[in-house]
């Protein structure tokens, strides 16, 4: 059982991260941190789910689910600034697991991760293929139905069925475009990070700024749609709750911040700011968003993968001129949020396998490219198979548990540290320990219950493959750290 639960010292954590031959270069600051956080942040989640979880879930009451979910991902957020700083590395949650919980626990959060950033990919690329779709058709170009859209349909409660579609071959492509440029190693540069950010940054605020004087305000009444059927979820109370578990899959990214730790150039005081500015900044943007997208267009329209553009058409010709305006910003916001899930994929693969968690394969780096191009290729390839198959709700409720799982374990991660390693040197500290952790721990958990009860089954499913990966690889593979 000890094996279990030994731990990597935090020693040794940054010892091995200062070896290798490729220390990255330290060039980013504050603010390019904050830019990479919004760059990991802003995508589907706004861009798409919103108008599902506002017709389904919780109609012009989805802003209130934002600000649920927003204060869970805050909490967490500080929790992970905390370990940000003390535990610079690039393996983020799985390292900080593996350093306060415990090898198998550690296991458990980078299996979990795959949902995270891998299945995160592939969510957003469904995204990205409606948008591209809706922008192609607005050009006069028509993809055939069968060749854009996921073979299979999803209907929370009533399981899967068959749509008639083969493939979702826009999806695939970015998919397969995103990989190939990881791999022969196009690396987002901050610059490029930054130009996209300040597109679609721009495109959110032109949303809101003319979208604004175009509201109805009738289309916010009743602004929290009664629950008349009695089910958990659909609108009323339960309908914000399980809005807030829907939409939460638009914050995921911020964490990627702390997988940029090693090109911080002042990690220490640098990555809790871009943190927590870049949670704070998206957060605001998002409340007033979905109050704009649901005072333009009634929620009950909003069930579309393109719901920006639906409530645009709804204010009429003053507007038009905005809509390839958004269809643009999206598809370039989109495609940078794929590149940074699956660059943070890569990332934790890369780090698992050097504890050998997973075959050494996954941190071989190519000769030529230098880049860890098998892990890439097996990440690139999964994903793809997922974004051509499968539709954006049920990939996205699947990332959001995940997401959720991984935030819960950060924040008990935290008060475990804060027990073995009091006087371990914390250049950022959580502030009101244990409350802020209990609170981050107690919303996650909260919107995770609120999820449907399919999602969780694919969870535990999920978990299960990854307990026999385990314990038929990695537990007989691991090697013992020096603090064992
Ligand atoms: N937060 C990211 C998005 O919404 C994953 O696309």
């Amino acid at each position: 059982m000890r094996r279990f639960f030994r731990i990597k010292s935090h020693e040794q954590i940054l010892a091995d991260a200062e070896q290798g031959e490729h220390k990255l270069h330290r060039a980013l600051g504050v603010w390019h941190l904050t830019l990479l956080g919004i760059g990991g942040v802003i995508g589907a989640g706004i861009f798409v789910l919103t108008g599902h979880a506002a017709a389904q879930c919780a109609g012009p009451a989805i802003a209130l689910s934002f600000v649920l979910s927003g204060m869970a991902c805050v909490f967490a957020g500080l929790c992970y600034a905390e370990f940000a700083s003390m535990i610079p590395t690039s393996g983020s949650a799985y390292t900080y697991s593996y350093a306060t919980l415990g090898e198998l626990f550690a296991w458990i959060i980078g299996w979990d991760l795959i949902l995270e950033y891998l299945f995160g990919a592939s969510t957003v690329a469904v995204g990205w293929s409606g948008y591209l779709t809706s922008f192609l058709k607005d050009c006069g170009v028509v993809l055939p139905e069968a060749l854009c859209n996921a073979p299979v349909a999803y209907h929370a409660g009533q399981g899967m069925s068959l749509t008639g579609a083969l493939v979702n071959l826009p999806a695939v492509f970015i998919v397969a475009l995103v990989t190939a440029l990881l791999i022969i190693g196009i690396k987002m540069s901050a610059n490029f990070n930054n130009v996209i950010v300040v597109v679609k940054v721009t495109v959110i605020l032109l949303f809101i700024a003319f979208g604004i004087f175009y509201v109805t305000a009738d289309n916010w009444h009743p602004f929290i749609p009664p629950n008349t059927t009695g089910n958990f979820g659909e609108f009323g109370w339960t309908g914000i709750l399980r809005g807030a578990g829907v939409v939460f899959f638009a914050y995921i990214g911020f964490d990627a911040v702390s997988t940029a730790a090693q090109e911080a150039k002042n990690p220490q005081r640098d990555l809790p700011k871009g943190i927590m500015w870049s949670l704070v900044i998206c957060g605001i943007l998002y409340v007033i968003v979905a109050l704009v997208m649901t005072g333009l267009a009634h929620y009950s329209k909003l069930n579309v993968p393109h719901p920006m553009a639906v409530a645009i058409d709804a204010a009429g010709a003053g507007l038009a001129w905005l809509r390839p305006l958004v269809k643009l910003g999206a598809i370039a916001g989109l495609s940078s949020v794929i590149l940074v899930l699956m660059l943070g994929q890569t990332r934790i693969f890369y780090s698992m396998s050097k504890d050998r968690l997973l075959p050494a394969v996954f941190s071989a780096v190519h000769p030529t490219f230098r880049t860890p191009h098998i892990a890439t290729l097996v990440t690139g390839t999964v994903a793809l198979v997922l974004a051509g198959l499968f539709p954006i709700d049920l990939l996205g409720e699947l990332v959001s548990i995940g997401a959720l799982l991984a935030f819960t374990m950060v924040c008990a991660g935290v008060m475990v540290m804060r027990l073995t390693k009091p006087d371990a040197p914390r250049p950022f500290r959580t502030p009101w320990v244990p409350l802020v952790p209990i609170l981050g721990m107690a919303l996650s958990v909260l919107q995770m219950i609120s999820l449907p009860h399919d999602t969780w089954i694919r969870l535990v499913v999920w978990m299960f493959i990854g307990f026999i990966v385990y314990f038929t690889y990695s537990y007989r593979h691991a090697h013992p750290p020096p603090s064992a």
